[in-house]
Formats: C-alpha cells, sequence, structure tokens
C-alpha cells in the first residue's frame, strides 16, 4: 500500500497531474459554497494557491470573481490550465516562497488542503517536526507578504483548530476565525485577517497545542 507521504513530494504530483484533469480534496465547491461567499466580497483580487485540479477558481470565476490567480508548483498542471482557461491567470511557484507574486498585491489568499499535503509526513499533530515548522513559518511568510494590508487568508481544512489555530498563530499579525461546514464530518475555514492584533488567541491556544508554538530551531 502507498503511503500518504507521497502527497509532500513534487513528482507525485507532476505525474499525477499527466493522467487527472479534476480531482476535489476534503469537499466540492457546493458544499462550502455559503460559508466562503461570506468572506468574499465581489470584485477582490484572489490567489489561489496549491489550486491542483480542483474546480474552486472556475466556480468563483462563474460567479463574478474575474481578478483570480491560480499557483501551484506542477508545471505539467500549470500548463494545461493555462491552456483550458486563459481566463484567469496561472503561474507555476512554490507556496513556501511565492517568489512570482509582488509585496501587497492581493486582497484574498485562498487555499484548500494544500497546507495539509505539506504535513503529511509528520509523526505526530501535537508535536510538529522542526522541519514542519519551517516550512510553515515560510509559507505564512509569503502570503502574508503577497496580501494587502488588511487582506484575507482563507484556508480550508479538516485540520482540528487545536491544532490549526496554534500552527496559524506563528504570525503573530494575523487575528484568526474559525469558521465550518459538513454534516457528519466537519471541515473548517479559519479565516486570517492580515495587521490584527492575536495576544487574547494566543492566551487561549498557545496551552492547548504549545510545540506548534515554539521556535523553528528548538528540537
Ligand atoms: C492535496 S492537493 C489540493 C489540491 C486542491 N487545492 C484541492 O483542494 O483539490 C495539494 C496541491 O498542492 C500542490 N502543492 C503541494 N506543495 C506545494 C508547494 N510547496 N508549492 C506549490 N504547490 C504545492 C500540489 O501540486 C497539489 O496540487
Amino acid at each position: 500500500m502507498r503511503s500518504n507521504a507521497q502527497y509532500a513530494d513534487k513528482d507525485y504530483w507532476e505525474s499525477r497531474f499527466e493522467k487527472e484533469s479534476h480531482y476535489e480534496w476534503l469537499a466540492g465547491f457546493d458544499s462550502y459554497r455559503e460559508v466562503l461567499l461570506k468572506y468574499l466580497p465581489p470584485d477582490q483580487s484572489i490567489l489561489h494557491i496549491g489550486c491542483g485540479s480542483s474546480d474552486l477558481s472556475m466556480r468563483l470565476y462563474e460567479l463574478g470573481f474575474k481578478n483570480i490567480t491560480n499557483v501551484d508548483y506542477s508545471e505539467t498542471l500549470i500548463s494545461s490550465r493555462k491552456e483550458q482557461f486563459p481566463e484567469m491567470e496561472w503561474i507555476c511557484d512554490d507556496i513556501t516562497s511565492l517568489s512570482e507574486i509582488k509585496d501587497g498585491s492581493f486582497d484574498i489568499v485562498l487555499e484548500k488542503a494544500t497546507i495539509e499535503a505539506l504535513l503529511v509526513k509528520e509523526k505526530s499533530a501535537w508535536s510538529p517536526s522542526s522541519s514542519a515548522l519551517s516550512t510553515i513559518d515560510s509559507v505564512w511568510t509569503a502570503i502574508d507578504r503577497v496580501l494587502k494590508k488588511g487582506g484575507l487568508f482563507l484556508s480550508i481544512s479538516f485540520t482540528q483548530p487545536h491544532f490549526r489555530i496554534p500552527a496559524l498563530l506563528r504570525n503573530p499579525k494575523w487575528n484568526i476565525e474559525t469558521d465550518s461546514f459538513g454534516e457528519f464530518f466537519h471541515f473548517f475555514v479559519y479565516v486570517c485577517r492580515k495587521g490584527e492584533d492575536n495576544r487574547e488567541m494566543m492566551e487561549r491556544y498557545s496551552k492547548i497545542a504549545p510545540d506548534w508554538l515554539r521556535s523553528a530551531t528548538e528540537e
């Protein structure tokens, strides 16, 4: 049996996208549409990171969001998406740097299930490795850099708040709200607003999973 660890390898995604034209991780658009739209005022510029073969961007486009840029590190995926959906931007880039994206250029950064893919090799949800913390720090720094002041990072995830909120609090300048959807199994939408104080949340969450808030250089 194949291990989930493959989801952290770029080569795995390259070969998967040679065959796959559509797949939805976690949930399809109709199940989270209502929750997501609460945080997306019209005319926002949206950067969808780790877009994969999801139709999330296309569904938003149909609803009138015309300023959408998609990022994934799979060249195979990005070149085929560019041909299929030229009405949007498609950029091949790594979300640990977003080096192709200018500072302060988006109102919204959106992701679904990509942070999970980055952490798939972790042995414990309570005790992240130093390498995981350093990856997360790079991703948060990149997202924060490309967001406009007051912009939102929206993360659609199955990770429970007691693990994900302390991870998000590694960026001390995000105020975090949690929303959810799903009937039998709950999924979460983490809403992080750039430039707001999060001291109160830090006090509440730092005791729950303190290892997520340790320095990335400590073992
Ligand atoms: C679990 S899939 C999620 C795809 C899509 N967001 C969805 O919900 O269906 C993870 C996606 O993130 C991409 N990815 C993983 N690590 C990445 C990285 N460091 N930089 C850019 N893209 C990455 C993969 O190529 C893949 O398309």
